[in-house]
């Protein structure tokens, strides 16, 4: 099994009302635990890659990290850019064998977001990948950048058909509440998502696969092992699991994942190094890390998602 593209995933995801999940990873552990539950659920799998990750691990390993993941599991995996931002980065990741790259033109004027959009997508479409673009701004921490909650603006659904006409991208990340990091909403607030936004966005666009970011529900389990554990994490609530749910049976193809692996990690190493203070061989802790990946993606894949044995 090659890697693929997301077109096929997304249009079977549509029809089936249940989304992929689109895990970032940035080194071997996060990529066996995520590729190993999805070979067990029989699930299809966007593993993606942010600029700070391929800082971190570089290209090359990740994408044969990658290549290895496919041919110990035999499972579709498209491999996406997760927030681009420059026409060079995405034209690298795609001559580097990426199959799929997002362009996050969000933070530029709506007209400089469908001139850079549709530069990629001509792009990517003449070799053989697929693009997502961004329309509306995430609040939250994503690279080096914190957008307060006052910058960030909702989708505007009056937007939505113009901009994927004149761009041609392949889906599109909108902005209905949810945002990036472990911080989404505050301690005694009610997490809300704009589902007419979404409903919207849909009538616009029937058919067409819609991105959510900023997705991770921030497991209290996971939060509550941190701070148990010597962590000192303020209080969390993420985006509840119904929610997600929800938007699988809408429009929404692909969820994005980050910050409740990089919890379950953090969780499992607190854990294991208050456990055995003496203990120093990576593997020992990196070992059950790796395993409470796998149970969390798991259960985002059959109890969130719906995309077990889809493959
Ligand atoms: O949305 C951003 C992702 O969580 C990637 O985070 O840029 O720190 O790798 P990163
Ligand atoms: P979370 O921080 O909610 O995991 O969002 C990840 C994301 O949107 C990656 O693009
Ligand atoms: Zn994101």
């Amino acid at each position: 099994m090659p890697l693929v593209t997301s077109k096929d995933m997304f249009k079977k995801a549509y029809e089936g009302g249940y989304a992929i999940g689109a895990f970032n990873v940035n080194n071997m552990e996060i990529i066996q635990g995520i590729t190993e539950a999805a070979m067990e659920e029989k699930a299809p799998l966007i593993l993606q890659v942010s600029s700070g990750a391929r800082n971190y691990a570089k290209h090359v390993y990740l994408m044969k990290l990658i290549e290895a993941a496919i041919e110990d599991t035999g499972l579709p995996i498209c491999v996406h850019l997760d927030h681009g931002d420059t026409f060079e980065l995405c034209k690298s990741c795609i001559d580097g064998g990426f199959t799929s790259v997002m362009i996050d033109g969000s933070h530029h004027s709506f007209e400089d977001n469908i001139a850079l959009t549709k530069k990629v997508v001509e792009y990517a479409h003449a070799h053989g990948a697929v693009v997502e673009g961004e329309l509306g701004r995430l609040a939250g921490i994503e690279d080096a950048v914190n957008v307060s909650a006052e910058d960030a603006s909702y989708t505007d659904p009056a937007q939505v058909i113009e901009f994927v006409e004149k761009t041609g991208v392949d889906s599109l990340a909108i902005a209905i509440g949810t945002s990036h990091g472990a911080y989404k909403f505050k301690p005694g607030q009610v997490p809300q998502l704009r589902f007419d936004i979404l409903e919207k966005v849909e009538a616009q666009l029937p058919g067409f696969p819609i991105v959510l970011h900023g997705a991770s529900s921030v497991i209290p389990e996971y939060v509550d092992i941190i701070n148990k554990n010597g962590g000192k994490m303020p209080d969390a609530i993420g985006i509840p699991e119904a929610m997600l749910r929800q938007a699988a049976g809408m429009a929404v193809c692909k969820i994005n994942i980050d910050s409740d692996l990089r919890l379950a990690m953090t969780a499992s190493i607190r854990q294991y190094f208050a456990e055995h203070p003496d203990h120093f061989d990576p593997r020992q802790y990196l070992k059950p890390a790796r395993a409470n990946i796998k149970d969390l993606v798991r259960n985002k894949l059959v109890n969130v998602l719906g995309c077990n044995g889809k493959a």
